[in-house]
Protein backbone atom coordinates (compact mmCIF):
# COMPACT_ATOMS: atom_id res chain seq x y z
CA UNK A 1 0.00 0.00 0.00
CA UNK A 2 1.38 3.26 -0.54
CA UNK A 3 1.99 5.20 2.24
CA UNK A 4 -0.57 7.10 4.23
CA UNK A 5 -1.73 10.22 2.14
CA UNK A 6 -2.46 12.64 5.20
CA UNK A 7 -1.69 15.66 2.76
CA UNK A 8 -4.89 14.99 0.59
CA UNK A 9 -7.05 16.09 3.36
CA UNK A 10 -4.45 18.45 4.47
CA UNK A 11 -5.18 21.45 1.87
CA UNK A 12 -8.98 21.18 3.09
CA UNK A 13 -7.95 22.39 6.40
CA UNK A 14 -10.19 25.22 6.14
CA UNK A 15 -12.70 23.91 3.84
CA UNK A 16 -15.96 26.07 4.72
CA UNK A 17 -18.82 22.90 3.69
CA UNK A 18 -20.64 24.28 0.46
CA UNK A 19 -24.64 24.31 0.19
CA UNK A 20 -26.94 23.87 2.78
CA UNK A 21 -24.16 24.77 5.38
CA UNK A 22 -23.09 28.01 3.78
CA UNK A 23 -22.78 29.37 7.26
CA UNK A 24 -18.98 30.39 8.10
CA UNK A 25 -19.15 29.19 11.22
CA UNK A 26 -19.40 25.26 10.46
CA UNK A 27 -16.33 23.53 9.20
CA UNK A 28 -15.31 20.68 9.03
CA UNK A 29 -12.07 19.75 10.53
CA UNK A 30 -9.05 19.37 8.80
CA UNK A 31 -6.63 16.90 9.94
CA UNK A 32 -4.38 18.73 10.92
CA UNK A 33 -6.35 22.07 11.80
CA UNK A 34 -4.61 25.12 12.28
CA UNK A 35 -6.96 27.46 15.00
CA UNK A 36 -6.33 31.23 15.55
CA UNK A 37 -3.95 31.25 18.63
CA UNK A 38 -5.27 31.70 21.89
CA UNK A 39 -9.08 29.91 21.07
CA UNK A 40 -10.32 27.96 23.05
CA UNK A 41 -11.99 24.60 22.24
CA UNK A 42 -14.88 22.99 24.25
CA UNK A 43 -16.66 19.72 23.79
CA UNK A 44 -17.94 17.15 25.72
CA UNK A 45 -19.20 13.27 25.71
CA UNK A 46 -22.00 11.52 27.79
CA UNK A 47 -20.66 8.63 30.12
CA UNK A 48 -21.95 5.88 28.98
CA UNK A 49 -19.79 3.46 29.41
CA UNK A 50 -16.66 1.98 27.76
CA UNK A 51 -16.61 4.10 24.50
CA UNK A 52 -16.81 2.32 20.62
CA UNK A 53 -15.35 3.29 17.36
CA UNK A 54 -18.37 5.60 16.36
CA UNK A 55 -17.37 7.51 19.33
CA UNK A 56 -13.93 7.18 19.49
CA UNK A 57 -13.62 8.33 15.48
CA UNK A 58 -16.47 10.90 16.17
CA UNK A 59 -14.96 12.81 18.71
CA UNK A 60 -12.19 11.68 20.84
CA UNK A 61 -9.45 11.28 18.27
CA UNK A 62 -10.32 14.79 16.93
CA UNK A 63 -10.01 16.14 20.27
CA UNK A 64 -6.67 14.06 20.27
CA UNK A 65 -5.37 15.71 17.39
CA UNK A 66 -6.49 18.88 17.85
CA UNK A 67 -4.65 19.33 21.40
CA UNK A 68 -1.78 17.77 20.27
CA UNK A 69 -1.25 20.00 17.21
CA UNK A 70 -2.35 23.30 18.62
CA UNK A 71 -0.51 24.32 21.43
CA UNK A 72 -1.47 27.84 21.50
CA UNK A 73 -4.70 26.76 22.27
CA UNK A 74 -6.57 26.41 25.39
CA UNK A 75 -8.67 22.60 25.71
CA UNK A 76 -11.61 21.97 28.23
CA UNK A 77 -12.87 18.27 27.23
CA UNK A 78 -15.83 17.79 29.77
CA UNK A 79 -18.02 14.44 30.60
CA UNK A 80 -21.51 15.66 30.14
CA UNK A 81 -22.82 13.75 33.73
CA UNK A 82 -25.99 16.17 34.12
CA UNK A 83 -26.90 15.23 30.57
CA UNK A 84 -26.44 11.47 31.65
CA UNK A 85 -29.35 12.31 34.13
CA UNK A 86 -32.06 12.28 30.75
CA UNK A 87 -31.81 8.54 31.49
CA UNK A 88 -32.39 7.06 34.98
CA UNK A 89 -30.08 4.26 35.85
CA UNK A 90 -29.15 3.00 39.36
CA UNK A 91 -26.61 5.84 40.90
CA UNK A 92 -24.00 2.74 40.74
CA UNK A 93 -24.02 2.19 37.76
CA UNK A 94 -23.31 6.43 36.52
CA UNK A 95 -20.28 6.19 38.82
CA UNK A 96 -18.85 3.40 37.15
CA UNK A 97 -19.74 4.90 33.94
CA UNK A 98 -17.67 8.70 34.78
CA UNK A 99 -15.36 6.19 35.51
CA UNK A 100 -14.96 4.54 32.52
CA UNK A 101 -15.50 7.45 30.43
CA UNK A 102 -12.88 9.52 31.64
CA UNK A 103 -10.30 6.18 31.30
CA UNK A 104 -11.31 6.07 27.86
CA UNK A 105 -10.52 9.72 27.32
CA UNK A 106 -6.45 9.16 28.84
CA UNK A 107 -6.39 5.67 27.52
CA UNK A 108 -7.40 7.58 24.13
CA UNK A 109 -4.66 9.54 23.77
CA UNK A 110 -5.83 12.78 25.68
CA UNK A 111 -3.19 14.60 27.86
CA UNK A 112 -4.25 15.89 31.40
CA UNK A 113 -1.52 18.09 31.04
CA UNK A 114 -2.88 19.94 27.83
CA UNK A 115 -6.58 19.70 28.31
CA UNK A 116 -8.86 20.48 31.12
CA UNK A 117 -10.80 17.18 31.84
CA UNK A 118 -13.53 17.16 33.96
CA UNK A 119 -16.94 16.29 35.33
CA UNK A 120 -19.62 18.85 34.46
CA UNK A 121 -21.50 18.10 37.79
CA UNK A 122 -18.22 19.31 39.71
CA UNK A 123 -18.62 22.94 38.52
CA UNK A 124 -21.90 24.23 39.43
CA UNK A 125 -21.69 27.19 37.25
CA UNK A 126 -22.88 25.28 34.14
CA UNK A 127 -26.15 24.75 36.15
CA UNK A 128 -26.19 28.30 37.00
CA UNK A 129 -25.74 29.74 33.47
CA UNK A 130 -28.33 27.24 32.43
CA UNK A 131 -31.03 28.96 34.03
CA UNK A 132 -29.91 32.28 33.04
CA UNK A 133 -30.11 30.98 29.62
CA UNK A 134 -33.35 29.26 29.85
CA UNK A 135 -34.82 32.31 30.88
CA UNK A 136 -34.32 34.04 27.32
CA UNK A 137 -34.75 31.20 25.30
CA UNK A 138 -38.15 30.19 23.96
CA UNK A 139 -40.10 27.18 23.92
CA UNK A 140 -40.20 27.45 20.23
CA UNK A 141 -36.79 27.07 19.82
CA UNK A 142 -36.52 23.96 21.97
CA UNK A 143 -39.53 22.09 20.05
CA UNK A 144 -37.59 22.73 16.76
CA UNK A 145 -34.13 20.30 18.09
CA UNK A 146 -34.31 17.24 17.06
CA UNK A 147 -32.71 15.10 18.96
CA UNK A 148 -35.23 15.42 22.03
CA UNK A 149 -37.58 13.73 19.61
CA UNK A 150 -35.49 10.51 18.58
CA UNK A 151 -34.37 10.26 22.43
CA UNK A 152 -38.29 10.39 23.32
CA UNK A 153 -38.74 8.30 20.92
CA UNK A 154 -41.12 10.80 19.36
CA UNK A 155 -41.24 11.43 15.41
CA UNK A 156 -39.47 14.43 13.79
CA UNK A 157 -42.35 15.90 12.80
CA UNK A 158 -44.23 15.62 16.50
CA UNK A 159 -44.23 18.71 18.49
CA UNK A 160 -44.48 19.65 22.18
CA UNK A 161 -47.76 21.05 22.14
CA UNK A 162 -49.32 16.98 21.27
CA UNK A 163 -50.77 16.15 24.33
CA UNK A 164 -49.32 12.14 24.16
CA UNK A 165 -45.90 14.16 23.40
CA UNK A 166 -45.93 16.42 26.22
CA UNK A 167 -46.92 14.16 29.02
CA UNK A 168 -44.19 11.59 27.55
CA UNK A 169 -41.33 13.99 27.71
CA UNK A 170 -39.47 14.90 30.72
CA UNK A 171 -38.64 18.52 31.12
CA UNK A 172 -34.79 17.99 31.56
CA UNK A 173 -34.67 16.08 27.95
CA UNK A 174 -36.82 18.92 26.25
CA UNK A 175 -34.68 21.61 27.91
CA UNK A 176 -31.29 19.61 27.39
CA UNK A 177 -29.99 21.80 24.87
CA UNK A 178 -30.29 24.79 26.62
CA UNK A 179 -27.72 23.06 29.25
CA UNK A 180 -25.56 22.03 26.49
CA UNK A 181 -25.22 25.95 25.30
CA UNK A 182 -24.67 26.74 28.58
CA UNK A 183 -21.73 24.15 28.68
CA UNK A 184 -20.22 25.95 26.13
CA UNK A 185 -20.69 29.49 26.95
CA UNK A 186 -19.55 29.04 30.63
CA UNK A 187 -16.24 29.50 28.94
CA UNK A 188 -16.65 31.68 26.57
CA UNK A 189 -15.64 28.95 24.09
CA UNK A 190 -14.50 29.66 20.60
CA UNK A 191 -14.71 26.00 18.72
CA UNK A 192 -16.91 23.30 19.88
CA UNK A 193 -15.72 19.97 17.90
CA UNK A 194 -18.88 17.48 17.76
CA UNK A 195 -19.99 14.98 15.03
CA UNK A 196 -23.04 16.41 12.65
CA UNK A 197 -25.86 15.42 14.89
CA UNK A 198 -24.59 17.66 17.45
CA UNK A 199 -24.46 20.57 14.46
CA UNK A 200 -28.36 21.88 15.46
CA UNK A 201 -27.97 22.71 19.14
CA UNK A 202 -24.62 24.77 17.63
CA UNK A 203 -26.38 26.33 15.61
CA UNK A 204 -28.90 27.12 18.94
CA UNK A 205 -25.71 27.90 20.93
CA UNK A 206 -24.86 30.83 18.24
CA UNK A 207 -28.47 32.09 18.45
CA UNK A 208 -28.65 31.66 22.32
CA UNK A 209 -25.34 33.52 23.05
CA UNK A 210 -26.40 36.82 20.37
CA UNK A 211 -29.58 37.26 21.84
CA UNK A 212 -27.96 37.38 25.44
CA UNK A 213 -25.24 40.19 23.89
CA UNK A 214 -28.07 41.36 22.10
CA UNK A 215 -30.44 41.64 25.31
CA UNK A 216 -27.91 43.36 27.51
CA UNK A 217 -26.32 45.40 24.76
CA UNK A 218 -23.33 43.87 25.65
CA UNK A 219 -20.50 41.95 23.39
CA UNK A 220 -19.82 39.44 26.05
CA UNK A 221 -19.86 36.11 24.46
CA UNK A 222 -18.51 34.90 21.26
CA UNK A 223 -20.11 33.26 18.82
CA UNK A 224 -18.96 29.91 18.52
CA UNK A 225 -17.48 27.80 15.37
CA UNK A 226 -19.02 24.26 15.31
CA UNK A 227 -15.81 22.03 14.02
CA UNK A 228 -17.50 19.19 12.49
CA UNK A 229 -15.62 16.36 13.12
CA UNK A 230 -14.19 14.71 9.68
CA UNK A 231 -15.44 10.89 10.32
CA UNK A 232 -18.53 10.30 8.63
CA UNK A 233 -21.29 8.74 11.07
CA UNK A 234 -19.81 4.74 11.91
CA UNK A 235 -22.70 2.74 11.36
CA UNK A 236 -23.92 -0.23 13.38
CA UNK A 237 -21.61 -3.67 11.24
CA UNK A 238 -24.81 -5.28 11.45
CA UNK A 239 -27.35 -3.18 10.51
CA UNK A 240 -25.27 -0.83 8.41
CA UNK A 241 -28.96 1.38 8.00
CA UNK A 242 -28.55 2.65 11.57
CA UNK A 243 -25.53 4.26 13.75
CA UNK A 244 -23.26 2.18 15.62
CA UNK A 245 -24.51 2.51 19.10
CA UNK A 246 -24.16 0.93 22.75
CA UNK A 247 -27.66 -0.15 23.13
CA UNK A 248 -27.94 -1.73 19.40
CA UNK A 249 -29.46 -5.19 20.55
CA UNK A 250 -27.12 -7.10 17.98
CA UNK A 251 -23.51 -6.29 19.97
CA UNK A 252 -22.23 -7.74 17.27
CA UNK A 253 -22.66 -4.70 15.45
CA UNK A 254 -20.53 -2.71 18.12
CA UNK A 255 -16.54 -2.37 18.47
CA UNK A 256 -15.86 -1.63 21.22
CA UNK A 257 -12.09 0.15 22.13
CA UNK A 258 -12.32 -2.16 25.12
CA UNK A 259 -12.51 -5.31 22.52
CA UNK A 260 -9.66 -8.14 22.36
CA UNK A 261 -8.19 -8.69 19.28
CA UNK A 262 -10.35 -12.14 19.06
CA UNK A 263 -13.47 -9.99 19.70
CA UNK A 264 -12.86 -7.20 17.17
CA UNK A 265 -12.45 -9.78 14.31
CA UNK A 266 -14.99 -11.87 15.35
CA UNK A 267 -17.19 -9.09 14.90
CA UNK A 268 -15.73 -7.39 11.77
CA UNK A 269 -15.53 -10.67 10.11
CA UNK A 270 -19.25 -10.69 10.69
CA UNK A 271 -20.39 -7.34 9.42
CA UNK A 272 -22.85 -6.94 7.13
CA UNK A 273 -21.59 -6.80 3.57
CA UNK A 274 -23.10 -7.61 0.20
CA UNK A 275 -22.30 -9.99 -2.59
CA UNK A 276 -20.87 -7.66 -5.41
CA UNK A 277 -17.78 -9.10 -6.70
CA UNK A 278 -14.83 -6.73 -8.40
CA UNK A 279 -14.78 -3.42 -8.26
CA UNK A 280 -14.64 -1.73 -4.88
CA UNK A 281 -16.99 1.14 -4.90
CA UNK A 282 -17.95 3.96 -1.68
CA UNK A 283 -21.76 3.79 -2.16
CA UNK A 284 -23.15 3.66 1.02
CA UNK A 285 -27.16 3.77 -0.64
CA UNK A 286 -26.07 0.78 -2.82
CA UNK A 287 -23.63 -0.93 -0.50
CA UNK A 288 -23.83 0.58 2.67
CA UNK A 289 -22.00 -2.36 4.58
CA UNK A 290 -19.05 -2.25 2.37
CA UNK A 291 -19.19 1.51 2.15
CA UNK A 292 -19.18 1.41 6.55
CA UNK A 293 -15.93 -0.37 6.32
CA UNK A 294 -14.27 2.05 3.99
CA UNK A 295 -15.24 5.35 6.25
CA UNK A 296 -13.93 3.16 8.89
CA UNK A 297 -10.73 2.96 7.57
CA UNK A 298 -10.70 6.20 5.93
CA UNK A 299 -11.24 6.97 9.98
CA UNK A 300 -8.48 5.37 11.54
CA UNK A 301 -5.90 5.89 8.68
CA UNK A 302 -6.78 9.95 8.56
CA UNK A 303 -7.34 9.43 4.46
CA UNK A 304 -9.45 10.69 1.92
CA UNK A 305 -12.65 8.08 0.89
CA UNK A 306 -11.21 8.57 -2.56
CA UNK A 307 -7.40 7.82 -1.62
CA UNK A 308 -8.78 4.55 0.49
CA UNK A 309 -10.94 3.22 -2.50
CA UNK A 310 -8.40 3.26 -4.70
CA UNK A 311 -5.80 1.51 -2.44
CA UNK A 312 -8.66 -1.36 -2.14
CA UNK A 313 -7.43 -2.84 -5.51
CA UNK A 314 -5.29 -5.21 -4.14
CA UNK A 315 -7.82 -6.51 -1.89
CA UNK A 316 -9.42 -9.51 -3.48
CA UNK A 317 -12.52 -10.16 -1.80
CA UNK A 318 -14.93 -9.25 1.25
CA UNK A 319 -12.60 -11.32 3.61
CA UNK A 320 -9.51 -9.68 2.71
CA UNK A 321 -11.18 -6.10 3.03
CA UNK A 322 -12.41 -7.55 6.64
CA UNK A 323 -9.27 -8.74 7.84
CA UNK A 324 -7.59 -5.33 6.46
CA UNK A 325 -10.28 -3.53 8.93
CA UNK A 326 -10.13 -6.15 11.90
CA UNK A 327 -6.16 -5.59 12.01
CA UNK A 328 -6.02 -1.75 11.44
CA UNK A 329 -8.82 -1.70 14.33
CA UNK A 330 -6.82 -3.90 16.68
CA UNK A 331 -3.67 -1.85 15.72
CA UNK A 332 -5.29 1.09 16.67
CA UNK A 333 -6.89 -0.22 20.09
CA UNK A 334 -4.77 -2.76 21.29
CA UNK A 335 -2.44 -0.30 23.59
CA UNK A 336 -5.80 1.99 24.60
CA UNK A 337 -7.35 -1.49 25.78
CA UNK A 338 -4.32 -2.09 28.32
CA UNK A 339 -4.01 1.40 29.36
CA UNK A 340 -7.72 1.87 30.00
CA UNK A 341 -7.71 -1.64 32.08
CA UNK A 342 -5.18 0.16 34.45
CA UNK A 343 -6.65 3.35 34.47
CA UNK A 344 -9.86 1.57 35.90
CA UNK A 345 -7.78 -0.26 38.30
CA UNK A 346 -6.24 3.19 39.45
CA UNK A 347 -9.44 5.46 40.35
CA UNK A 348 -7.26 7.76 42.77
CA UNK A 349 -5.66 8.66 39.82
CA UNK A 350 -8.52 9.57 38.00
CA UNK A 351 -9.51 11.24 40.35
CA UNK A 352 -6.81 13.43 41.06
CA UNK A 353 -6.84 14.28 37.37
CA UNK A 354 -10.63 14.90 37.68
CA UNK A 355 -9.81 17.02 40.81
CA UNK A 356 -6.92 18.97 38.44
CA UNK A 357 -9.41 19.33 35.69
CA UNK A 358 -12.44 20.48 37.63
CA UNK A 359 -10.39 22.83 39.97
CA UNK A 360 -8.88 25.08 36.77
CA UNK A 361 -12.45 24.59 35.11
CA UNK A 362 -14.38 26.34 38.09
CA UNK A 363 -11.71 28.96 37.90
CA UNK A 364 -12.81 30.15 34.54
CA UNK A 365 -16.33 29.10 34.96
CA UNK A 366 -16.82 31.30 38.53
CA UNK A 367 -15.43 34.77 36.93
CA UNK A 368 -17.38 34.24 33.93
CA UNK A 369 -20.52 33.89 36.00
CA UNK A 370 -19.22 36.87 38.22
CA UNK A 371 -19.45 38.96 34.77
CA UNK A 372 -22.82 37.72 33.88
CA UNK A 373 -24.60 38.19 37.06
CA UNK A 374 -23.15 41.73 37.06
CA UNK A 375 -24.28 42.10 33.26
CA UNK A 376 -27.62 41.19 34.36
CA UNK A 377 -28.06 42.46 37.56
CA UNK A 378 -27.98 40.64 39.94
CA UNK A 379 -24.83 41.75 41.84
N1 LIG B 1 -25.11 16.56 23.64
C1 LIG B 1 -23.80 16.05 23.36
C2 LIG B 1 -23.93 14.61 22.84
O1 LIG B 1 -24.94 13.97 23.06
C3 LIG B 1 -22.90 16.08 24.57
C4 LIG B 1 -22.70 17.49 25.04
C5 LIG B 1 -23.18 18.03 26.18
C6 LIG B 1 -21.92 18.48 24.37
N2 LIG B 1 -22.76 19.33 26.28
C7 LIG B 1 -22.01 19.64 25.22
C8 LIG B 1 -21.21 18.52 23.19
C9 LIG B 1 -21.37 20.83 24.85
C10 LIG B 1 -20.56 19.72 22.83
C11 LIG B 1 -20.66 20.86 23.66
O2 LIG B 1 -23.01 14.13 22.22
Amino acid sequence: MPPRSACSRLGAAVRYLSGKRSSPTVKEIGIYETLPSNSRVFSMIQPTGRIHLGNYLGAVKSWRTLSSTNPESEFIFGIADLHALTVQRPAQQLRDFRYQAIASLLSSGLDADKCILYFQSAVPEHSELNWYLTCITSMGQLNRMAQWKSKAQQAQNSTILDDAVVEATKAGLFCYPALQVADILIYKSTHVPVGDDQAQHLELCRTIARLFNSTYAVDFFPIPETLLTPAKKILSLKNPEKKMSKSDPVQAGCVYVTDTPDEIRRKIRKATTDSVQGQWKFDPVQRPGVSNLINIISGLTDRAIGDVVADLDGLKDHKALKDHVAELIIDEFDEKRQLYDDLLQNKDYLDSVCRKGSDHAREIASANIQQVKHIIGLD
